[in-house]
């Protein structure tokens, strides 16, 4: 077999590649195990010494021309076919499309969010406390030591003698004002799960509250009237413009003065039906003037700050919001129920 021939051959056959196949192919005639390169270059040790390195020199050449030509066309094959594919594969997205449906929010987020927003915009801070509290948090430095009788009213899941599910958001007041240790105003909202051992039709032993509490220098005068004006205007942008409040003293072991706030019937407008029991108004919220003796407990000096703080329950503004009947609608995830709040943000 003569050198100059597989040349030849090789140079015509180069000339009709034209896919990926074709140059496999090609590799295996002349570099496979009994390739014609292959063989030219076993041939070698027949040729005589002085011949040797021509031999070689050309045997080598005609490899280099194939490799070059093998590369080359590989890496075109390879480019071609992924143009191919990308060309094949090519998404129009000017197509319509297919509709997902994306389920809606829930209506106690809903409402979650409109406290948060207008909290927010009247520059509170909206913070986070954990469900499972210590005893500590959740009654005693909010004066409630053990054995006080106010406890019974919030009977709980203890987990250990000491933790246990939080009863009332108010355990954040607490830990938000260790927090700011004694030395800054506050002005904070809490929004979170609560739980207590009840369930029936307006009660569910998980529920949700928001806590506000405002702190500041007692130069500032940070009095009922302000606690007055914030809770008219939650109250109004929750449940309507008309919405009118009636403050009737209370008795919370964490504030003094401490009020029970009434909204007008949002169904009657006042006038008395069966949702307010005749009476035209329709009990909401906690609220009053921060305790010294919290205050003192949590690190302020009653004698420098004073503030007010207040707390309701967010599935019952909820429920009056969107004429929610029975409380345990909220939790029992019935498409149905849910269905009915897929709709758009006003
Ligand atoms: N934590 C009270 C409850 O769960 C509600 C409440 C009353 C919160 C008065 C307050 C407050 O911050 O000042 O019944």
């Amino acid at each position: 077999m003569e050198i100059e021939n597989v040349k030849e051959e090789l140079l015509k056959d180069i000339e009709n590649i034209d896919s990926l196949n074709n140059l496999n192919e090609l590799k295996i005639k002349y570099l496979g195990k009994k390739g014609l390169i292959t063989q030219l270059n076993s041939e070698i040790k027949n040729i005589p010494n002085e011949e040797k390195k021509e031999y070689g020199q050309k045997v080598n050449e005609l490899r280099n021309i194939f490799n070059s030509f093998y590369e080359e066309k590989l890496k075109y094959f390879k480019e071609e076919e992924l143009n191919r594919k990308l060309e094949s594969e090519k998404i129009d997205v000017t197509l319509p499309s297919t509709r997902v449906k994306r389920g809606s929010k829930h209506p106690l987020n809903r409402t979650i969010e409109q406290i948060e927003d207008l909290f927010i915009s009247m520059g509170y801070e909206v913070v986070d406390g954990p469900e499972l509290e210590t005893d500590e948090f959740c009654f005693e430095r909010l004066n409630l030591p053990e054995g006080h009788p106010a406890r019974d009213m919030q009977d709980s899941f203890y987990i250990t003698d000491k933790y246990l599910l939080r009863t009332q958001t108010s355990a954040v007041q607490a830990r938000t004002m260790l927090k700011y240790n004694g030395s800054k105003p506050i002005r904070m909202i809490c929004i979170g799960k609560t739980y207590r051992r009840e369930d029936d039709a307006t009660h569910s032993h998980q529920f949700n509250q928001v806590e506000g509490l405002v702190i500041d220098k007692k130069e500032n005068h940070v009095s009922l009237a302000d606690l007055k004006g914030t809770l008219e205007v939650f109250m109004k942008k929750m449940l309507g413009e008309n919405t009118r409040l009636r403050f009737r003293p209370s008795y919370f072991p964490f504030t003094e003065p401490s009020y029970e706030v009434d909204c007008s019937c949002f169904k009657c407008g006042g006038k008395g039906c069966n949702l307010c029991k005749q009476t035209g108004w329709i009990e909401v919220l906690g609220s009053g003037i921060v305790h010294p003796n919290v205050l003192k407990m949590n690190g302020y000096d009653p004698e420098e700050w004073g503030g007010f703080a207040f707390g309701t329950g967010i599935d019952r503004l909820a429920m009056f919001k969107y004429g929610i009947p029975d409380m345990r609608y909220l939790y029992t995830n019935d498409v149905r129920f849910l269905n009915q709040f897929d709709r758009k943000d006003v």
